[in-house]
């Protein structure tokens, strides 16, 4: 047996999260309306409260693309022919074993390639990989995906995956543009969408009975207190999911329950909210494959296969980089 094999390439300056939560929270809290990027849910309670919503029942993004990637990971691995996958925003484990058993069956895959900015996240993730894929080299990449994908391992023939749906958090354009100038033509985009739906499935998605989507939207206020040296009383904040019907989109927001001043000691910031003033946490867009395709193709992608799950809730496209 071939032992795999495990390194860890850090990529963050050891303050990049300090520096860059200061400048979201001075940029997006001084705005009107007021706005937090939702990259800062993910703390360890907020990626377990995020664990947590994928098993919901209302939350169906998780169990769609789960079924496409079941049904449709032998033809992925088949038409790809990847010998590295790099999987951006390597959170869920349970999709990559799915696409790296397939992988394997094939016979290419040498390389994996996770990349996420949470470090502890990413070892312990990567460390378990070991174990279940010998001779696999798994080349762990602690990085901003969004912000540093030129820094990304050029050796193989490549897939990149971006699942769950999180190009939804992201300027679709700006960051296709960006993956397609990583790769060489031939290689190839496995990209889950999710997708325009009526609100009546959409609104309970983020907003669940047992209020955990609440409790994961709010914590971003436990991680500007516990980072920055906050007060905000977390509590005096509603959690507000709208659908937005012209842009197609959720938006998820916190809405002050009574005016309030807080103070973030590390920025310098004094911040005053109204009563009924909302806080901007997150845009979940949803797609149609038709704006898919367009978006694709305007990076320099065609669409070589597309599938949805049997209720039509969520998209997966494989694409090639021309
Ligand atoms: C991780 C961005 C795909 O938008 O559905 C879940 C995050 N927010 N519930 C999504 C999220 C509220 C999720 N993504």
């Amino acid at each position: 047996m071939v032992a795999a094999t495990l390194t860890v390439e850090n990529h963050l300056p050891a303050d990049f999260i300090a520096r860059t939560l200061r400048q979201d929270v001075a940029t997006g809290l001084t705005a009107d309306p007021k706005w937090l990027p939702p990259r800062w849910f993910y703390d360890d309670r907020g990626s377990e409260l995020f664990d947590e919503i994928t098993r919901l029942p209302e939350y169906y993004p998780t169990r769609a693309e789960r079924q496409i990637l079941t049904a449709r990971a032998a033809e992925i691995a088949e038409v790809s022919a990847a010998t590295a996958l790099v999987e951006l925003g390597a959170g869920a484990c349970e999709k990559t074993h799915l696409l790296l058993d397939a992988l394997r069956a094939a016979g290419s895959l040498r390389t994996y390639v996770p990349v996420d900015v949470s470090d502890g996240a990413l070892r312990t993730a990567s460390a378990n990989l070991l174990w279940d894929y010998p001779g696999l080299a798994v080349h762990a990449v602690v990085a901003d995906f969004d912000r540093h994908l030129g820094l990304l391992p050029v050796d193989g023939h490549r897939m990149v995956a971006l699942l769950g749906g999180t190009i939804g958090n992201l300027d679709p354009a700006r960051f296709l543009a960006d993956v397609r100038a990583t790769l060489r033509p031939g290689e190839t985009l496995l990209l889950g969408t999710d997708l325009v739906k009526s609100p009546d499935v959409l609104v309970p998605a983020y907003d669940d009975a047992q209020g955990v989507t609440a409790e994961f939207n709010r914590n971003v206020l436990n991680v500007l207190n516990a980072e920055l040296g906050a007060d905000f009383e977390t509590g005096a904040f509603d959690h507000v999911a709208r659908w937005d019907a012209e842009h197609e989109r959720i938006e998820m927001r916190l809405r002050a329950q009574h005016a309030m001043r807080v103070r973030i000691a590390e920025v310098d910031l004094t911040v005053d909210l109204r009563r009924g003033e909302e806080i901007r946490t997150e845009i979940s867009a949803k797609f149609r494959r038709e704006r898919v395709v367009a978006l694709l193709d305007a990076a320099g992608f065609g669409l070589t296969r597309w599938w949805t799950d049997d209720d039509g809730l969520f998209g997966l496209s494989l694409a090639t980089a021309r």
